[in-house]
């Protein structure tokens, strides 16, 4: 608004400076229109172009009618109809004229009527000349010259206009009057051919004519030459008008005798036509004087005069087109001087505008820059405050991590002494349920502890997702199992809302995480729900999505806690009154591996909704795997790498053979190749390496080797508790006992006199290999390869092997096991890096001891214990499943059942009957 009225201003002042540089001056039109077109008239014309130089208010155009009456009115209309201010007429004739200037004359525009004159007084002003007065001075001057007596003829001007009439009138009265006679009276019409053709005539007529009389020189002249030509020369002639290039120089020339002047007074026109339009006094009738007669003696010098004052006048225009010129050049330049101003000016207002513009521009900038940095500043610290909240908030899950590492395993060792207590028969009651408070709550941590660490390894983005196709119908309802003995004991009515039992649901997801979901959503509606409360369990799937609800009738969440209760940490009395705050969390997050959501409804004190939503996917048949541990599956996977690299056989055993002569390993390989796997070494120090790393069923080695020999190798392999279980065979020339016995000191299983026979090397190979076996069905045992014959009792050291070696590694790794049973993370690898030995050492000096690999010898030694808790104890299924390790009581159930051919619930209905 505001930028708008400054833009008017400075508009309104250009204008201003335009309007002043070309300010609106009145210009008069005058009008002149002329009877007709002589050397009379084109002085007076001169005397009218040069007064109105004089004037710059005013204008004029001149029209001849050529002595036309119909010409003159169409000459006049064509100055009214084009705005003439004026008319300044000289009418042809009198009587044809008078009513157009009349007409004219009402209709408000003024007249001046000059020289002729019209039928009475309808115009402005007049100037004219007294043409009696005229007409008298002629006859004066005719009887002066010629004396009484003079006979003359006159030649007329138009009948109709009125100066003929006075020039007759005048002249025919002081004539007559004064002793003259006129004889004749001819029309000359006021030109030069009429007058010679009634002077022709009237000269044959009259004989004794002293003078002719013409009312204009043109007609004198005329007269003049018709006398002469007929042989006149004596008869005076006088005209009027003494127009200098006409009857003035007839009169220097003698063509006629005298003249008289009728003055012109073009500006005399002008003036007074101005003086009428500006309002100013004027006469409205001037009778100009009458002077006295040109002839021979001063004719010449008034055409002096004449010349001088042509002269004069020409100078003047010539000043005048200078300062018209000037007067031009310097309008024009003052238009441009107004022009440059307002352009200056304009120039200016819009400079100002835009350095306004710019300034509040520069100062909005300024105050953005100042916004922006108060803003940037603002995100910083607000930056700062997160990368501070973050790293207080990594530190702590570090710590708790760290924490929880340490707490593991004496947590471990609390919950077997405490395990075996809560189960001894010799406790009192109160001693009873103080250590049954206990156990309880060694799970609950142990269950916290493996949380965190889960929740850890989801941060750190190293939690996978191990996919596998199961009915999700199916395993909901193993899942329940667990919960319906709380359920009776609390009567709480819990249900299964889904589809019936034999409609299979068949979807790939990670069951032990989806199962720690479920566990914890309805842990969580188990604790919050009242006795006689209602939980029930809604599923529903279709191809796309799978959608479980666990909905409970507890005391609900208040609204301020529901967007907060799956953020790490965060505790809501309801949902963790004494608890981490992680179990939701950890929830969500394997919820959200799954590509699925989380959410919840609730209303305080009628209870809650959670709803699960996973997208539906399957897995190829093939890319099924069966569930194992993480840290098993690792271990396997590597050593059947380790096995592919070395082109192996895995049906067969690895035979090492140690010798330093080339064609006695390659002999001996030959021999061997067909049944067994052979690896190669050329002296006692690589045999002993080869030996540690590939832990091979059968060594086959030299006695007399450089570096380090047979027997030193074989001690060294027999020392080692990755290699102390496996056969070593020597070979040698030296066949004394003394030698053999050596051999034998050092641990060598047998011993083979060089040369051999090939068929006793595969035999004496192939009965060590034997002998093994059998050791290792003794070691089996105690897990026993049959378990549904199992005693229930713990692993029984008297049938352990005699080798001392071997019996303490069995022994440490049952110990190490037996320790760690309720750590679902304890895996071969933990257990062969406590044993000392790398995860392929370990792996392949179980199986030869045991003829198991690690993950399954574990498995079953789990499974053992479980069926002696199932027996011996009331603990829950689930309770069972988390304190022999399994990561989810359903896969203790499926382990379970596919070792002992019942599930542990018909175990437990069983001994219930
Ligand atoms: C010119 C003229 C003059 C004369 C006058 C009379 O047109 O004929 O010679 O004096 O007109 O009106």
């Amino acid at each position: 608004m505001k930028k708008k009225r400054i833009w008017s201003c400075f508009v309104l002042l250009g204008l201003l400076f335009l309007l002043a540089g070309c300010s609106d001056r009145r210009i008069y039109k005058i009008g002149v229109s002329q009877c007709s077109q002589d050397d009379w008239r084109m002085k007076m014309n001169d005397e009218i172009n040069r007064e109105i130089m004089f004037h710059e208010d005013a204008v004029v155009e001149i029209r001849s009618a050529d002595d036309s009456n119909t010409k003159q009115i169409e000459d006049i209309k064509y100055f009214v109809e084009n705005g003439f201010d004026i008319l300044i007429v000289s009418p042809n004739e009198a009587a044809a004229l008078t009513p157009v200037v009349k007409e004219v004359y009402e209709q408000g525009m003024p007249v001046v009527i000059f020289d002729r004159n019209i039928n009475g007084n309808t115009y402005t002003a007049r100037i004219g000349v007294d043409d009696e007065c005229l007409g008298r001075s002629a006859a004066h001057y005719a009887l002066h010259i010629l004396g009484e007596g003079a006979k003359a003829i006159e030649i007329f001007g138009l009948k109709g206009s009125t100066p003929a009439e006075g020039r007759h009138n005048g002249f025919v009265k002081e004539f007559e009057d004064n002793g003259g006679i006129i004889l004749a009276s001819g029309p000359g019409n006021w030109n030069n051919e009429d007058a010679m053709t009634v002077v022709d005539s009237l000269l044959r007529e009259y004989q004794d004519v002293d003078l002719i009389y013409a009312h204009n020189d043109r007609m004198a002249i005329g007269a003049s030459e018709v006398a002469r030509r007929h042989g006149r020369d004596s008869i005076h002639i006088i005209g009027i008008d003494a127009a200098p290039n006409i009857g003035i120089k007839a009169v220097a020339d003698s063509v006629i005798d005298a003249t008289f002047l009728y003055p012109t007074e073009g500006h005399r026109l002008i003036r007074t036509a101005l003086a009428i339009l500006k309002g100013q006094p004027y006469e409205r009738e001037t009778i100009l004087p009458v002077s006295s007669a040109v002839d021979l003696t001063n004719a010449d010098i008034l055409l002096l005069q004449n010349e001088t004052l042509n002269e004069e006048a020409g100078k003047m225009r010539l000043l005048k087109a200078q300062i018209d010129d000037y007067w031009a050049k310097h309008s024009s330049q003052t238009s441009l001087f107004y022009a440059s101003i307002a352009i200056i000016i304009l120039l200016l207002g819009v400079g100002f505008l835009l350095l306004r513009a710019f300034w509040q521009r520069s100062k909005h900038h300024r105050e953005l820059m100042v916004q922006n940095r108060l803003l940037e500043e603002e995100r910083d610290k607000q930056r700062i405050l997160n990368e501070q909240l973050e790293a207080a908030t990594q530190s702590k899950l570090i710590f708790f991590t760290n924490v929880s590492h340490d707490l593991r395993t004496p947590l471990t060792l609390i919950s077997e002494p405490v395990a075996q207590l809560a189960d001894a028969d010799n406790l009192t009651a109160p001693q009873k349920t103080l250590i049954k408070i206990a156990n309880k709550n060694v799970k609950i941590l142990q269950r916290l502890i493996n949380q965190i660490l889960d929740f850890r390894k989801y941060e750190n983005g190293k939690l996978n997702l191990r996919l596998t196709e199961i009915d999700f119908n199916q395993a909901v309802r193993d899942w329940m199992e667990s919960f319906y003995s709380v359920a009776r004991k609390r009567d709480i009515k819990l249900t299964i809302d889904g589809p019936a039992a034999n409609v299979p649901m068949p979807m790939a997801i990670d069951t032990e995480k989806i199962e720690r979901v479920f566990f914890n959503l309805l842990s969580n509606a188990f604790k919050y729900t009242p006795n006689n409360g209602v939980i029930t369990v809604w599923y529903e799937y279709d191809n796309r999505c799978l959608t479980f609800k666990v909905s409970d009738t507890g005391e609900g969440i208040s609204e301020r806690d529901l967007g907060n209760i799956f953020d790490r940490f965060y505790q809501v009395d309801r949902i963790h009154p004494k608890g981490s705050g992680i179990g939701l969390s950890l929830a969500k997050a394997f919820v959200e591996l799954h590509d699925g959501t989380i959410s919840v409804e609730s209303t305080l004190n009628k209870g809650s909704v959670f709803t699960v939503t996973i997208p539906v996917r399957h897995i190829a048949e093939t890319t099924i795997t069966a569930e194992k541990a993480i840290g098993d599956r690792d271990v396997e996977t590597e050593l059947d790498n380790i096995e592919s690299s070395l082109s192996f056989d895995a049906d067969k055993p690895i035979a090492l053979i140690i010798d330093d002569n080339k064609d006695i390993q390659k002999l001996v390989g030959e021999i061997l190749d067909t049944d067994y796997n052979i690896i190669t070494a050329s002296n006692g120090k690589e045999g002993v390496r080869m030996a540690a790393r590939y832990v091979p069923d059968l060594i086959v080695c030299d006695v007399m080797m450089p570096v380090m020999d047979g027997l030193e190798c074989c001690r060294h392999i027999k020392n080692e508790v990755s290699t102390s279980h496996i056969p070593v065979l020597m070979l040698t020339a030296c066949s004394m006992d003394e030698q053999r016995v050596q051999g034998y000191d050092s641990g060598a299983d047998g011993y083979l006199s060089k040369p051999f026979n090939s068929s006793v090397l595969k035999s004496r190979c192939s009965s060590l290999i034997m002998n093994r076996k059998r050791i290792k069905n003794l070691w089996q045992s105690p897990s026993s390869a049959v378990p549904k014959e199992e005693t229930g009792k713990s692993i029984r050291k008297e049938a352990l092997p005699k080798n001392d070696i071997d019996s303490e590694f069995y022994n440490r790794f049952l110990k190490i096991l037996n320790e760690g049973m309720g750590n679902q993370d304890l895996n071969v690898d933990m257990i062969a890096s406590q044993m000392g030995l790398e995860r392929s050492q370990f792996y392949r000096k179980i199986k030869s001891l045991t003829n198991y690999a690690p993950v399954e010898l574990i498995r079953r030694l789990r499974l053992q214990r479980g069926r002696e808790l199932l027996i011996s104890t009331e603990k829950t299924i689930g309770e069972i499943a988390y304190e022999i390790g399994f990561s989810t009581p359903a896969y203790f159930t499926k382990c379970y059942r596919d070792a002992y051919g019942e599930t542990p619930s018909q175990v437990r209905n069983t001994l219930v009957k």
